[in-house]
């Protein structure tokens, strides 16, 4: 068994961040949400791990995640020159995986559930594809199946406008190698992708046999904002245990479960968790609400911020109103000049947001 992880795709959902960077490697507390991928595939018991990246980001993808050996894993770089579709980067993937049966998990998909389970089931049953899927209120916006009382699909669609039903695909497929044989046999959707609905989909008319099993737990799709604050809440909930030897001055208050990384300075302020705080960080005269990520190299003085995710590098100064919801990119900057503002100067680039509530 092998594993194919998406980490390719344009990420316009995400933007401004992924202008500059993968959408896979926003952290969530403080990890790139990538890595939880990998870990639950090793978890599993599946070492030899492809990932798709795009000419765009795959360097810094390939950079920040190394050859496997962190994860106990072996791991292959597929370079993907357009992304065009899941199916296509399949295809793409194809020396890699040979003959060997797979998973196929989405960069950006975080789930609760262990893979074992639904590993055991793909295996036993000997079937030619296993998907997951997600009762969801919105249908429409994800590939949507129809499956008999037995479990066995009948139909695939991709964001249809009148849903066959409210099963949502996740984001993680298993897949014996018949599929590569139904992804030849597919030509490109009305959005010019190879999409692998289609490709499952002549797998069901071809009469294989395609199940699907209901995904138990969170699942969150990250590549939006307030999905990716989401799964930064939940995994700082399910996650952050107290450190016990905190190093902070005699002024500042530390309340709740809160991880504070080497050699980052707690001045005269308040962190309030679940919080976790990356290294080299200098926090002056600030409060840091529950549910925050605050990566390395992060300076805040003068600042309140909660429910949020502050990148690495990134500097926020002098901002007396708090700061909710947020997610502040790479080395960004918000400096306010105390103690009043005459004026508000600003240098933002394509899609970003400002908004002051
Ligand atoms: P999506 O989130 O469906 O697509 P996207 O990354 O282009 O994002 P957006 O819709 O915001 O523009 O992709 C799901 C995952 O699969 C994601 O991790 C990116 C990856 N992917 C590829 O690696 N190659 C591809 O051709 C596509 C379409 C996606």
């Amino acid at each position: 068994m092998k594993a194919l992880i998406l980490s390719g795709g344009k990420g316009t959902r995400l933007r401004p961040l992924t202008y500059t960077g993968a959408k896979q490697l926003v952290p969530v507390a403080n990890k790139p949400i990538l890595w939880y991928g990998i870990e639950g595939i090793v978890a599993a018991g599946i070492t030899d791990i492809g990932i798709i990246i795009s000419p765009e980001t795959g360097e810094e993808v390939k950079v920040k995640t190394g050859d496997g050996s962190r994860f106990g894993a072996k791991i292959t770089y597929i370079l993907q020159s357009e992304p065009a579709g899941l199916a296509h980067a399949v295809k793409v993937a194809r020396p890699f995986l040979g003959d060997s049966p797979f998973i196929m998990y989405l960069g950006d998909n975080l789930i609760q559930s262990q893979l074992d389970p639904f590993l055991e089931t793909f295996n036993k049953q000997k079937l030619d594809a296993l998907i997951l899927l997600r009762p969801v209120p919105n249908p429409s916006a994800f590939g949507v199946a129809k499956v008999d009382e037995n479990g066995r699909v009948l139909q695939l669609v991709e964001k249809p406008k009148v849903p066959p039903s409210n099963l949502a695909l996740v984001g993680i497929y298993f897949f014996a190698p018949s599929i590569h044989e139904a992804i030849d046999k597919i030509q490109p959707s009305a959005r010019g992708e190879l999409e692998i609905t289609d490709a499952i989909q002549n797998l069901i008319d071809r009469e294989k046999h395609v199940e699907a099993c209901n995904l138990d737990g969170w699942w969150l799709d990250t590549g939006k904002k307030d999905d990716l604050l989401s799964a930064n809440q939940i995994i700082l909930d399910s996650c952050i245990v107290a450190s016990t030897e905190l190093k902070v001055d005699a002024k500042s208050q530390i309340i709740g479960r809160v991880q504070i990384g080497e050699s980052s300075e707690i001045i005269n302020s308040t962190v309030r968790g679940p919080v976790v705080i990356g290294e080299n960080c200098r926090i002056e005269n600030s409060f840091i609400g529950p549910y925050s990520s605050i990566a390395d190299r992060v300076t805040m003085i003068d600042a309140d911020i909660e429910h949020s995710v502050i990148l690495q590098g990134a500097k926020i100064t002098g901002i007396h109103q708090r700061i909710v919801d947020s997610v502040i990119g790479q080395r960004a900057q918000i400096i306010n000049a105390p103690p009043r503002p005459k004026a508000l100067r600003f240098m933002i680039g394509d899609d970003s947001q400002i908004e002051l509530v």
